[in-house]
């Protein structure tokens, strides 16, 4: 599942030993398996084999330049959802016929900038930004290659800040209006129809919801076909759930299983968005204890990585399993185990069992390649963390951390201050 293991009572990032990287970069950092990476990605390829599918990493999930060189390397495309995850991932020499650009609020600037690129479509979210893409497009004398994103309105058993497939949530086109912007599509004479996606959410762990968003869509491509419309893409989207601690969690094979027998029916060519299916499990935040805190009522290992590194436990009330990164006999207590940010919500973990560590013995929260680093702020003026990429028995710093002067450039007094 992935390659961080323990050898001898040591956590080690494939060859290497997580505290040698430690030593070295300080704490906290994130590390990331170059092997795990791969990995997945090839899992997902090989399992979805039979359609052939355009496998677009969702550059969201984790954005490190090192990460979409490693991806692109591996013949990934990628699902960008800004201008600057355009530019990162053509800085790596991403394929730009395997870019697809999803988001309800592209601007004027990043239109241009992905039809200069020569994408492979743009996800279009409403009626009136498909109006902008098809001006946009006329005014450069270009046709802006579109799919469009249809809100399925199916529910998808997840956390319902990460649920986006229901009429309730402001992604994708409803039903309707998609059909009749797709049976008359002369209307938009600068914008050449390739395609329909979806996406119905982020860590499903069940196979049923993207059955039940594809038969739909079948349904949905086959009116359309007795209208006279027939497209060449089917961009299912992301949503793969993976294994946070001892759960059930379908493998891509059992994913693809029952959903690749549905997508060939429709004859069509199948892009897939993964974000954390690849990296979720790829990689790690390493921290160092602070203090083991005894108020009498509870204890709290305090550690000096907070939520402004990793905010999933914050945010989505998160289960991320957490180690000691050298085993230890010590006595075990129940404790919370928590960041120095100034908020009750800087937790990684509640009432968890955990060693009593001393002060400077590093954990390791399990689980953090996907939407870790990337989610990080400078919340209470912390510099981002560093990060770090194995591959085999060497490593390197793909991130430095973030100085001082990192967190105050760009910052004036005005004049009339001084
Ligand atoms: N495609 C689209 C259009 C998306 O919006 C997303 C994720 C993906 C693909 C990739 O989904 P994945 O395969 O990674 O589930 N911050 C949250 C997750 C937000 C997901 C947003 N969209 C978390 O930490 O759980």
């Amino acid at each position: 599942m992935h390659d961080f293991n323990f050898k001898a009572n040591e956590l080690y990032c494939e060859g290497v030993k997580v505290s040698t990287v430690a030593k070295s970069v300080g704490t906290p950092f994130y590390l990331y398996s170059h092997k795990t990476l791969v990995d997945h990605f090839r899992k997902v390829q090989k399992a979805f084999e039979a359609v052939n599918p355009i496998v677009c990493f969702a550059v969201k999930a984790n954005g490190n330049l090192a990460v979409l060189k490693t991806l692109a390397d591996e013949g990934a495309g990628f699902d960008v959802v800004s201008g600057g995850e355009l530019k990162k991932v053509l800085k790596v020499y991403a394929d730009p016929k395997k870019i697809a650009y999803a988001s309800v609020g592209k601007t004027d600037e990043e239109i241009v900038l992905a039809l200069k690129a020569g994408i492979l479509f743009f996800n279009v979210e409403s009626l009136p930004e498909l109006e902008r893409i098809n001006l946009i497009a006329k005014k450069l004398s270009k046709k802006a290659p579109v799919a469009l994103r249809i809100n399925p309105d199916v529910e998808a058993p997840t956390h319902k800040a990460i649920t986006t497939g229901t009429l309730k949530n402001k992604f994708g086109i409803d039903l309707k209006t998609a059909r009749a912007i797709l049976t008359s599509q002369k209307k938009y004479p600068s914008v050449n129809f390739k395609g329909i996606h979806i996406h119905i959410g982020s860590q499903i762990i069940k196979v049923q919801p993207f059955v039940d968003a594809i038969k739909k869509m079948i349904v949905f491509l086959k009116d359309l076909e007795t209208r006279g419309v027939r497209l060449e893409y089917f961009d299912i989207g992301g949503g793969m759930g993976i294994m946070y601690y001892q759960m059930q969690t379908p493998t891509a094979e059992e994913f693809a299983q029952e959903m690749v027998p549905l997508l060939k029916q429709t004859g069509m060519k199948i892009v897939l968005e993964p974000g954390r299916f690849i990296c979720g499990n790829a990689g790690i935040l390493v921290a160092k204890t602070l203090y083991l805190k005894d108020n009498g009522a509870k204890k709290f290992l305090i550690v000096d990585a907070g939520m402004n590194d990793l905010i999933r436990p914050s945010l989505y009330n998160a289960y991320h399993n957490i180690v000691p990164v050298k085993k230890t006999k010590v006595k075990e207590s129940v404790m919370d185990i928590v960041g120095p940010i100034c908020e009750s919500g800087d937790f990684f973990a509640k009432d968890r069992p955990f060693p009593e560590l001393k002060s400077g013995e590093l954990v390791a929260v399990m689980s953090a390649g996907a939407y870790g680093y990337a989610m990080s702020s400078n919340y209470n003026i912390r510099p981002r963390v560093a990060e770090v990429m194995v591959k085999g028995a060497t490593w390197e710093i793909i991130k430095q951390r973030e100085t001082f002067s990192d967190l105050v450039r760009g910052e004036t007094i005005p004049k009339f201050l001084k």
